[in-house]
């Protein structure tokens, strides 16, 4: 059952309420406000002309002590591995949550109720998601010999008759031999057995294998997982169906398999498989972007967004794609809060639904909120793994980078002072082509696609010390970018 909006906005209130007053009672001061008077002195100071590069040195050497704090509570302090065991609860409760599930509902209702117990201003923003479910799904090599094939359905494949397709293979790999091959292909369950290249070039195979098999008479695909590592584990993914193209049923096998086949091909065997999926698309399903707040205290309507996704595919717990994005985003806002800090722009975590069916819930909320596009000052997004920590990923202007060359330097007791070029996101893509600077985390992923979209993907492959890394990355930048004089120039 979907959360009411009625029921989610009279929590908000309370939760509203319970910060307010926290935060009354707690009378702390926030150290941007102490910051003050110097602060308009430099204002002052440089308003003739821009900001020179020693102007913005300086202000942003002034967070040093603060950026320090903030490490030191998330890597060594009483915030330690915090973000790893909020992740172990949530994913070893709810486990996985694709899009439409009741998982991803349970999810929401999870996060929704934990960001508020910490403290957070929470919100839910409706979304309608699809809602794909992958039904009973099977197949078998039945000539030479007798095997099962590990598969995994590709999301939004249509289903098999019920007692499957069986049908000659025809093992091909690429595109280009397909075209060359058409001829052979009418009637046949196309196999791509494509070499792993890297996960950006080679899972158009993925995505598009169904509809150019399709074209050329093939009944079913049959695709190798867009890994570079496997223990016979197959990977599932979104897949697109090309208008007017005939739609038929899609799968992944693993690296093992779709090699098998190709050898046995190569050697001028014939090769028989049945596949059985039951595969469905329902209506679309009620959803929302879970969003939690500190509200700036000088510009509230300015914001540094933060975000990773909470739905995942329906294997494994989702643990690293993306429930560790989903929470670090928490975990810095949290760092922050625990330190009595509050910038002067408004740090908003989105957690956000419906990613993995092509950044649905994001899409909706750059619909819904672009007409404060000019308050954007940066767009975060973790979704690439929340292992170690290597630079931080930017998209700016060229004055923006400067102010962002400065502000990674802060992050020196962590070693991750390296600014790179390109921030990357499917939840934070249209904002950055709108012009707003975005922000993503790179971190040692050699390992990522080994378990990404699969059963690996477990607690197992999260390391609680990376996560505290990263939790103190994102806190800091988000901190000091919220809180500087001036917005990030575009
Ligand atoms: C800075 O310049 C703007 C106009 O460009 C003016 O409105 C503002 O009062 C000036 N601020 C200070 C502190 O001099
Ligand atoms: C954090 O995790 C590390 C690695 O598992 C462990 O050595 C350390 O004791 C943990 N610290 C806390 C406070 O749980
Ligand atoms: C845009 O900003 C204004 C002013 O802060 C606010 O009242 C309005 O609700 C915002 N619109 C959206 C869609 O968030
Ligand atoms: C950063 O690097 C230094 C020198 O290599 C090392 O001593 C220190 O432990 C590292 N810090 C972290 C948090 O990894």
């Amino acid at each position: 059952m979907a959360l009411e909006g009625s029921q989610a906005c009279c929590l908000l209130r309370l939760s509203l309420f319970l910060f307010l007053f926290l935060s009354a009672v707690s009378g702390s001061h926030p150290p941007s406000e102490r910051l003050m008077s110097s602060a308009s002195a430099i204002r002052a100071a440089s308003n003739q002309t821009k900001k020179t590069a020693p102007d913005v040195a300086a202000e942003v050497g002034r967070y040093a002590d603060v950026a320090k704090r903030i490490i030191e509570r998330a890597v060594f302090g009483a915030a330690q591995n915090r973000s790893y065991r909020r992740l172990a609860d949530f994913t070893d409760t709810v486990g996985n949550r694709v899009s439409g599930s009741q998982n991803l509902e349970r999810a929401i209702r999870y996060m929704y109720d934990a960001m508020k117990q910490d403290g957070l201003e929470v919100h839910l923003e409706p979304v309608k998601i699809p809602h794909w479910v992958r039904g009973k799904e099977s197949a078998e090599m039945v000539v030479p010999r007798a095997k099962t094939l590990a598969i995994l359905g590709l999301g939004s494949s249509v289903a098999t008759p019920p007692e499957g397709i069986e049908a000659e293979v025809l093992v091909v790999q690429s595109f280009e031999e397909l075209k060359r091959r058409a001829s052979e292909a009418a009637g046949r369950i196309v196999v791509f057995n494509q070499p792993f290249i890297s996960y950006g070039e080679t899972v158009s195979y993925r995505a598009f294998g169904a509809s150019e098999a399709a074209r050329v008479g093939a009944v079913a695909t049959l695709i190798r997982s867009v890994t570079p590592f496997s223990i016979n584990s197959p990977h599932t993914g979104w897949q697109t169906y090309r208008d007017g193209v005939k739609r038929i049923p899609t799968a992944c096998i693993t690296v093992e398999d779709a090699e098998l086949l190709w050898r046995l091909a190569r050697n001028k065997q014939k090769i028989v498989v049945r596949l059985v999926m039951g595969a469905q698309t329902l209506p679309d399903a009620d959803s929302f972007n879970t969003v939690a707040e500190i509200r700036g205290w000088q510009r509230p309507e300015q914001v540094v967004l933060l975000s990773g996704h909470l739905d995942s595919w329906d294997v494994g717990q989702g643990a690293m794609d993306d429930g560790g994005g989903a929470l670090i985003s928490w975990e810095a806002l949290s760092l922050i809060k625990d330190l009595g800090l509050r910038p002067r722009r408004t740090l908003r975590a989105v957690l956000w639904t419906a990613e993995e069916q092509g950044g649905v819930g994001a899409q909706q909320y750059f619909k819904l909120h672009k007409e404060n596009i000019s308050n954007f000052d940066l767009v975060m997004e973790s979704d690439l793994g929340t292992f170690t920590p290597m630079a931080l990923q930017f998209t700016g202007s060229d004055a923006a980078r400067k102010v962002m060359e400065e502000v990674v330097n802060l992050l020196a007791p962590i070693n991750t002072t390296k600014l790179e070029a390109g921030a990357e996101g499917t939840d934070i893509s249209q904002w950055m082509q709108a012009g707003v600077p975005g922000a993503s985390l790179h971190v040692a992923d050699s390992r990522y696609f080994w378990f990404h979209h699969s059963e690996g993907d477990t607690m197992t492959v999260q390391d609680p010390h990376d996560m505290n890394l990263c939790s103190a990355l994102w806190a800091v930048v988000a901190y000091v970018v919220a809180d500087l004089q001036d917005m990030l120039p575009r």
